[in-house]
């Protein structure tokens, strides 16, 4: 496998071990695509069931078993394996499975999150766990088992998805903006406390996505919702209105944060949202 061109820039991950929380499909199967095609070997982690407070189906084992063989046409080894981010006893298997097969890993992206919609009032308390659960605990826990494996050999790149939710408020989305402001916190506070191992701690914020998530919101009774958020803040992309951003815009901005030319920069965020939070 050779370094992967993107948009004139290089990359080059051979010899290199990148775990990606949510990547059956969506940003995730693209991060990992991405990743591999820059000659990374890859493990994707994803639910392969249903969360019940989530309208939208999530991703299928059938999906996760796919998205590792479109991985290994690409010449890199691949592990898929089940794994529910909002369990602790899961998430520690999946890291003791990756390091008995890869022996090391480099990167972390903690990019598995749901989405649902309720006032305050009407959210169900089971509603709320399983957003921040998965959006916040997933990071958290997935952070917790892979850091000593990077601590042990002073460098690793921790990449965790915000949102424009991880900077704005949304009404009904109260669970799911919490869960995405905490991403920040969780990244900043982990930059401070794993700096001297050398690893670098980042989040990258995205803006409305094409992914099956906003499908399948469109498709439920949540779609108007979505549509009026929208219309609340007049914007969705400056460059082309209306328009979803592409996971591959996103991976970008996870390749580069993850490479050494990153090296400098932790604590941070990118927002790849097409100017949709400076409205
Ligand atoms: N879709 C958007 O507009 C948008 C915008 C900003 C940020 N995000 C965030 O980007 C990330 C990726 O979302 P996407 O748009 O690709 O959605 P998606 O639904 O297509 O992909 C999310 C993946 O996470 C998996 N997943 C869900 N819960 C899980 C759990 N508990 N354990 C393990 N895997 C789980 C799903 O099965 C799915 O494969 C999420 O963190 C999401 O919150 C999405």
């Amino acid at each position: 496998m050779s370094a992967r061109q993107i948009k004139n820039v290089s990359y080059d991950f051979r010899g290199q071990v990148v775990l990606v929380t949510g990547g059956a499909r969506g940003q995730g199967r693209s991060h990992a695509l991405a990743f591999a095609e820059a000659g990374a070997d890859i493990v994707i982690a994803d639910i392969g069931a249903a969360i019940e407070s989530v309208l939208y189906p999530l991703a299928t084992t059938e999906e996760l078993n796919a998205t590792a063989a479109e991985i290994e046409a690409l010449h890199v080894r691949c592990l898929p394996a089940v794994c529910d981010v909002r369990d602790a006893r899961q998430v520690e298997a999946l890291v003791d499975d990756a390091l008995a097969h890869f022996g090391r890993i480099d990167v972390l992206i903690n990019n598995a999150g749901i989405e649902s919609i309720s006032s305050l009032v009407d959210m169900g308390e089971q509603q709320w766990d399983d957003v921040v659960d998965t959006c916040l605990r997933g990071a958290f826990l997935c952070s917790k088992y892979v850091v000593p494996n990077m601590i042990e050999r002073r460098r690793g790149k921790i990449v965790s998805t915000g949102s424009t939710s991880s900077y704005v408020g949304v009404p009904r989305n109260a669970h799911y903006v919490a869960a995405k402001h905490g991403i920040m916190g969780l990244t900043k506070s982990l930059a401070l406390e794993l700096a001297e191992y050398g690893i670098n701690v980042n989040a990258v914020c995205p803006g409305g996505m094409d992914t099956p998530m906003t499908a399948g919101m469109l498709a439920s009774r949540d779609a108007e919702w979505l549509t009026g958020l929208g219309e609340l803040t007049g914007i969705w992309n400056l460059f082309a209105p209306e328009a979803m951003l592409q996971p591959e815009e996103i991976s970008h901005a996870m390749l580069w944060l993850s490479s050494d030319a990153a090296d400098f920069v932790t604590g941070t965020s990118i927002m790849v949202d097409a100017g949709f939070t400076i409205k």
